[in-house]
């Protein structure tokens, strides 16, 4: 660790007693247990738990009643089933409470708003901002290309359906005009406060470096605080401890149009007195409008690639969920990209943004248009309820299911074809197709176990 690292804290922090950086050093480098978050989507936690404990995993309480410590054991939290199934997402304890003080905790029904996350792979927060916010449509928005395929992986294994991706660096909203009730800038930023995962990165501390991040996060800031709509709230965090990327970027961002707006909540996690990861959370109110019309207007991009699901295309698909017996959601309405059909949650807001933003991802893909037939992805049967035949996999049909593998069976109630629930442990985490004494796995690429 550098002298300069520790020169630092010292005066910034602990001038009254330094001996308190050497707790704060020490358990910056501790390891921290493994915590995951329960999607209260997808699952009630006691039914979570009951199935979880029952094959003696672990599960004990945090500060956040939907996050869950797997402590210190080596699970392979991945592999199990409800991975797959989109019922737990691998989450710091720290960074979960971003999207829990923006909702003050609360699951927010209220319809139709539009919330941005600016800084959004690998998509803990997009997912964890779907879920609290079941009625709103989450723009997930990653800059760099080469995170996008994470993202848009953890969306598709979540089984999201209120979510959009685009690919803009975050200053690019800054001329949206005030249109988002709700931003999470979950900012990149040094990484002081998860030096435990990489203890290196302290010997490497530049205070020259730091002032370089913290130049791009005013400007992220800026932009998002731009965009962020007169009544609306956004979150600033990072998962670092300095104050020149926390404090010192929250005063630069609102410097000189202090009225607009109020900060109503600024805390940071210390890893010796709170336990967690360190991480830094500041809630901003916007008071007043800050809109600058002589700013040029950003170009839009549009996604004519993206348009409403045609007679034919709905009929095929109805024609399928008759098939299978499934309750069609009545939440969702229906657009097509070329042949795949998507679904998304119904909000007013989305036929607006399909005109704005080139748009990577619009809801969730939840089937394929295949000669006149509507052929279902691997997540349908997943998400919706149906009376589809059920087939619960062994554990090694499991392990080879994860790689891609297609099933093999003698049972004679598949003969006649058809699509299946593909379960392990009680828990439903794919469709088949039946076609005689093979099960074919529809697993996708991106699901598949590398
Ligand atoms: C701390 S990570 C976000 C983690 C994410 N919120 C989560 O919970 O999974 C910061 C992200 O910001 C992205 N980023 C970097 N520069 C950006 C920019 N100019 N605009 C938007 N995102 C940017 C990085 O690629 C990185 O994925």
């Amino acid at each position: 660790m550098k002298a300069s690292f520790r020169d630092y804290f010292v005066e910034t922090f602990f001038a009254a007693d330094p001996s308190e950086f050497d707790r704060f050093s020490e358990s910056l480098l501790a390891r921290r247990p493994k915590t995951f978050r329960v999607n209260r989507l997808k699952t009630g936690i006691e039914t979570f738990a009951s199935r979880w404990r029952a094959r003696g995993l672990p599960m004990g309480p945090t500060m956040n009643s939907w996050v869950f410590s797997a402590g210190h054991e080596r699970v392979k939290l991945w592999n199990e089933p409800e991975h797959l199934a989109g019922h737990l997402y691998v989450q710091d304890l720290s960074a979960s409470m971003s999207v829990e003080i923006l909702s003050d905790g609360q699951i927010d029904e209220t319809p139709d708003l539009l919330i941005l996350d600016m800084a959004a792979s690998p998509g803990g927060k997009t997912t964890q901002l779907a879920e609290v916010y079941p009625n709103s449509l989450v723009i997930g928005n990653e800059f760099d290309k080469s995170r996008l395929p994470q993202l848009l992986e953890n969306i598709e294994r979540m089984g999201s359906d209120n979510i959009a991706v685009t690919n803009y660096s975050g200053a690019f909203f800054s001329g949206a005009g005030e249109i988002f009730d709700r931003i999470l800038l979950d900012a990149p930023c040094s990484g002081e406060g998860i030096a435990h995962k990489a203890p290196e990165s302290l010997d490497y501390w530049n205070i020259k470096n730091v002032r370089k991040i913290a130049a791009v996060q005013t400007r992220l800031l800026r932009a998002a605080l731009d965009t962020l709509a007169v009544g609306g709230n956004m979150v600033y965090s990072t998962c670092t401890l300095n104050a020149m990327e926390n404090e010192g970027v929250v005063e630069s961002a609102i410097a000189g149009r202090m009225d607009a707006f109020r900060i109503t909540y600024d805390h940071r996690f210390w890893p010796h007195r709170e336990e967690t990861g360190g991480f830094y959370i500041c809630r901003i109110e916007k008071m007043a409008s800050t809109r600058d019309s002589s700013k040029d207007a950003p170009r839009w991009h549009g996604s004519p690639h993206i348009a409403p699901a045609g007679q034919k295309t709905l009929a095929a698909m109805r024609t399928f969920f008759a098939s299978v017996g499934a309750v069609e959601p009545e939440t969702w309405d229906y657009y097509c990209n070329d042949e795949r059909v998507l679904a998304i949650c119904k909000n007013r807001k989305a036929g607006t943004i399909l005109d704005t933003w080139y748009l990577l991802r619009f809801g969730k893909r939840i089937g394929t248009m295949e000669n006149g037939e509507f052929v279902p992805d691997f997540t349908l049967l997943r998400d919706i309820t149906s009376d589809a035949p059920r087939y619960a996999m062994s554990e090694d049909e499991y392990s080879r299911f994860r790689t891609g593998e297609h099933l093999t069976t003698s049972e004679t109630r598949f003969e006649n074809g058809g699509h299946v629930v593909a379960e392990r442990d009680g828990v439903v985490v794919g469709t088949l197709r039946a076609n005689g004494s093979i099960l074919e796995n529809l697993i996708s690429k991106s699901l598949k176990k590398r």
